[in-house]
């Protein structure tokens, strides 16, 4: 084994280059040429692939985004484009694969592991859901960025004792919400994986009011039924409410943010550990951190799962907001 390649796959992630700058290097050190693939797996479709030195990789750890750039490949899926994939990195001598990305991603690299190409993941997802790591890279930063946001829009709450909804990304999953609304003190949080009313969190911020809250604050994930849209949408229709609400949707602006100490450091120890594996010949596999170690899991026990949300903290959130 003499040449690897990496790709960034599916939504960007804070610390993602940190990853990439791991791989690169570690990867040199353990004898390895190293091949950055742009455009995630449509760059490995259409051949658009460089040799990566330690000097390309300068100056990046601190930057968000990837810097080899991403993207959510439709032609993957399919298996005309798996076998063109397949092709490009035969003919590009590539050895090994290392895949940076969440679900979708690491469900393409399944498929490759399946064609019996060696492939190793890397958990990345802002949304946090992957199966194989307690943690992914890029959630820590986002949850700081929405955390940030959450506290000034409350701070101008409080001061028109208004009523405000927050949506954070988090497409099928409710970790971001969750976790920025325990963190954030609000008094609802909306999550795909238990739905919830307009009625009920209008009732919730009423309550608030009557007990002398100066504003009333819901955390929601885009994923939900009853995400922002849905809320204003009820709101307005509701006549003599006692207080003002307003909605955030804060978006992308949760992915682009500078990777924080935690993100760089997980990415770098995961980067580590996918050199680590190839090393000794573990495909297949998912790279995580797994009960504070770097672990890996078969990418067969990760593709098409997610990883459970502790539902008990939902429970913990709602007695948080008496
Ligand atoms: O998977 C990460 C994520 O940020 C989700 O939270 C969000 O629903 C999705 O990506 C948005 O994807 P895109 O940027 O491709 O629209």
């Amino acid at each position: 084994m003499k040449k690897i390649a990496v790709l960034t796959s599916g939504g960007d992630a804070p610390g993602m280059n940190a990853a990439i700058r791991t791989v690169v290097r570690a990867g040199i050190e353990a004898g390895y040429e190293v091949t950055g693939v742009r455009r995630g797996f449509n760059g490995l479709i259409s051949g658009a692939m460089d040799e990566l030195g330690s000097r390309d990789v300068s100056g990046i750890i601190q930057q968000g985004g990837t810097f080899l750039g991403t993207a959510r490949c439709v032609e993957f899926t399919t298996e005309a484009g798996r076998t063109e994939a397949l092709r490009q990195l035969s003919r590009a001598g590539i050895d090994a694969l290392i895949v940076i990305g969440g679900n979708g991603s690491q469900q393409g690299s399944f498929a490759l592991s399946e064609a019996g190409y060696p492939v190793v993941g890397i958990a990345s997802t802002i949304d946090n859901d992957l199966y194989g790591s307690d943690l992914t890279i890029g959630v820590d930063t986002a949850l700081n960025i929405a955390l940030e946001s959450i506290d000034r829009l409350k701070v101008t709450a409080s001061s028109h004792e208004r009523a405000l909804v927050v949506e954070v990304m988090g497409r099928d999953c409710g970790y971001l919400a969750l976790m920025a609304g325990i963190a954030g003190g609000a008094e609802a949080v909306v999550i795909p994986e238990r739905e919830t009313s307009p009625e009920s969190i209008a009732e919730e911020f009423q309550e608030a009011y009557r007990r002398g809250k100066q504003h009333a604050l819901a955390v929601g994930a885009e994923g939900s039924r009853c995400n922002a849209e849905a809320l204003i949408a009820y709101f307005r229709k509701q006549d003599g409410l006692a207080f003002e609400i307003r909605a955030t949707i804060l978006g992308d602006v949760q992915r682009g943010g500078t990777p924080t100490a935690y993100d760089r450091l997980l990415a770098t120890r995961l980067g580590a550990g996918a050199i680590a594996a190839i090393a000794r010949k573990d495909f297949g596999c998912l790279v995580g951190m797994l009960g504070g170690d770097v672990r890996t899991t078969p990418l067969e026990e990760v593709a098409g799962k997610s990883k459970e949300l502790d539902l008990k903290l939902l429970d913990l959130a709602r007695i948080l907001a008496n």
